[in-house]
């Protein structure tokens, strides 16, 4: 590890010393903030492992996970020391879901991701054990298009594995190279066993500080 990277680390370590805050559960853009801190959402399918990676980052239970698909049902915001909002968002291609709110979530999320310039970063959290899905690669394209920022990171790496942590992630690359929008770096996590929790935080500092 660099000194710069030491630094990042102590420094992300240190951003969630203090329990992030539950603002809100937002359920129409009326009630968006407007203290203008950066947005940094957590997006990807249903039961991804959305919370459960909010919760292992934060270092505490912030966010209710659940072995049940379809457990966040707002745009939950909590608040990182006066820094910066993290996003839970309600999973998408949640089939079981009733059509009606699949389709009143999928436009709530596109309409989220797509027009908040407070939005700095967004999470795409892809399964380890599934890949990129046509539902992912469709929210891909279009946060290409709108030029959004988005990273990708596997989850439940302990589900799978060595070989299989290699073969997921040499595709991801494959497939993240092709995409604009898309960061370079893949951070390959598992929230239960607290793996890859630091990369998170430090992209965390480095949002904030916008480098
Ligand atoms: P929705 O809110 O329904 O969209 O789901 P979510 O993406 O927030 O998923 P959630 O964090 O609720 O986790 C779904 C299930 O996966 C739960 O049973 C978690 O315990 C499990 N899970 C999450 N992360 C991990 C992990 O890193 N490893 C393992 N083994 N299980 C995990
Ligand atoms: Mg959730």
């Amino acid at each position: 590890m660099t000194d710069t990277e030491v630094a990042l680390k102590t420094q992300g370590n240190a951003l969630f010393k203090q329990m992030p805050e539950f603002c809100f559960g937002l359920v129409d853009f009326n009630q968006l903030p407007t203290d203008d801190l950066p947005e940094i959402a957590f997006v990807g399918r249903s039961n991804v492992g959305k919370s459960s990676l909010i919760n292992a980052v934060a270092g505490c239970k912030i966010a209710r996970t659940s072995v049940t698909p379809g457990r966040t049902q707002q745009f939950n915001f909590f608040k990182v020391q006066n820094a910066c909002y993290i996003v839970d968002l309600p999973g998408y291609g949640f089939a079981k879901a009733p059509k009606k709110m699949v389709e009143h979530w999928t436009r709530m999320i596109h309409q989220y991701l797509r027009g908040r310039v407070q939005l700095k970063r967004v999470f795409l959290l892809i399964d380890s054990r599934h890949g990129i899905k046509e539902v992912d690669a469709n929210i891909m394209k279009m946060l290409d298009t709108s030029a959004v920022s988005y990273q990708i990171i596997l989850t439940k790496m302990d589900k799978i594995t060595q070989k299989q942590q290699e073969t997921v992630l040499a595709d991801t690359l494959a497939i993240s190279a092709k995409h604009a929008a898309c960061y370079p770096e893949i951070i390959l996590t598992s929230a239960e066993k607290r793996i890859g929790i630091e990369q998170v935080r430090m992209q965390f500092v480095k949002l904030i500080a916008g480098i």
